[in-house]
């Protein structure tokens, strides 16, 4: 194996992160919605040399084909390379997108007790106060085994079942967006690795039709991503990376967007290549060439590990 191979595969995910943040290198995450996409994820990172996050979130279990947190460890285990990838847990609610409540402290200890590198604990729809407390807790109980924690601030909308506000509304008007004031004092007060902002971003959906259309183009608010940037200075999450207008996703990691959640088009691309082929090997090489297409034509962080593993 290359030096820098073993040393990326040697460092933490926390070193990791800090360093894609301070030289403004993206650090994809792809999330696993069945679970032969592990593989083919993994394959597209090894062929371009770029470090990314895999992870799964609760609707990739219950909605989708990735089975169970632990089923996709199995496969990370299997098929992961740690010199250009780790696991991440994603959006683990205590409030879902259908507002029923969670009990995300079984979740959360399920995926530590896994061996994921990272967990999200999304107390997004809970008031400030009770968002600070359980993200404080998470990270009391994950910091000690060398875990990271991602939150969220602000409304990520989309998952929701229900019709959403037309999105030229939510973006003009900023509802939803993460407050730069409550941001900073939130990381302060929780100690959080990461953090997830609301900034014009949203999720594809994962009911109904919707979930096979094509997302909406959604923009960004830069001065906004740039306020926010100044009062929490660690690294920040754009959650609904699908179909973002390049311009700004490429302009957004300039100022501190350090990892974007991809979910509704790799999927996409699996599904259709299923229906179209009825074959599981032809789904994985739709995933391979659409996460190598991301990686090389749309965010330009072909060879990111290499770099990476420079400053770890
Ligand atoms: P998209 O499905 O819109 O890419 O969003 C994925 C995501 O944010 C998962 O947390």
């Amino acid at each position: 194996m290359a030096d820098w191979r073993k040393k990326l595969a040697k460092a933490s995910l926390a070193d990791i992160m800090k360093a894609a943040f301070v030289h403004r290198i993206l650090v994809p995450a792809f999330n696993v919605a069945y679970l032969p996409m592990v593989s083919a994820i993994v394959e597209a990172l090894r062929r371009t040399e770029t470090f990314a996050l895999l992870e799964v979130s609760r609707p990739d279990i219950t909605r989708f084909g990735a089975e169970s947190f632990r089923a996709v460890k199995e496969a990370f285990d299997r098929f992961g390379d740690l010199s250009l990838s780790r696991l991440h847990q994603d959006h683990v609610p205590v409030i879902d997108e259908e507002g029923q409540l969670v009990d995300w402290s079984s979740l959360i200890d399920e995926a530590l007790r896994l061996g994921y590198h990272s967990v999200m604990i999304d107390g997004s729809r809970l008031p400030l106060e009770e968002n600070v407390r359980v993200t404080r807790e998470v990270v009391s109980r994950a910091h000690p085994l060398g875990v990271c924690v991602e939150a969220e601030l602000g409304a990520v909308l989309g998952h929701e079942s229900g019709p959403l506000p037309p999105y030229e509304e939510i973006f003009a008007s900023g509802k939803g967006f993460t407050d730069p004031e409550d941001a900073g004092r939130f990381v302060q007060e929780t100690g959080v690795d990461w953090l997830s902002v609301a900034i014009g971003n949203i999720h594809g959906a994962i009911s109904g039709v919707a979930k096979d259309q094509k997302k909406v183009e959604a923009r960004l608010n830069i001065e906004h991503l740039k306020k926010i940037v100044e009062r929490t200075g660690i690294p920040l999450v754009l959650h609904g990376g699908s179909g973002i207008r390049k311009e700004y996703v490429l302009e957004a990691i300039r100022h501190g967007i350090t990892k974007i959640n991809v979910g509704t088009e790799i999927r996409q691309a699996y599904e259709q290549a299923l229906r179209t082929h009825g074959k599981i090997e032809e789904a994985q090489k739709a995933v391979t060439e659409k996460v190598e297409e991301l990686i090389v034509t749309y965010y330009e962080i072909q060879g990111s590990a290499r770099k990476l593993a420079e400053y770890v």
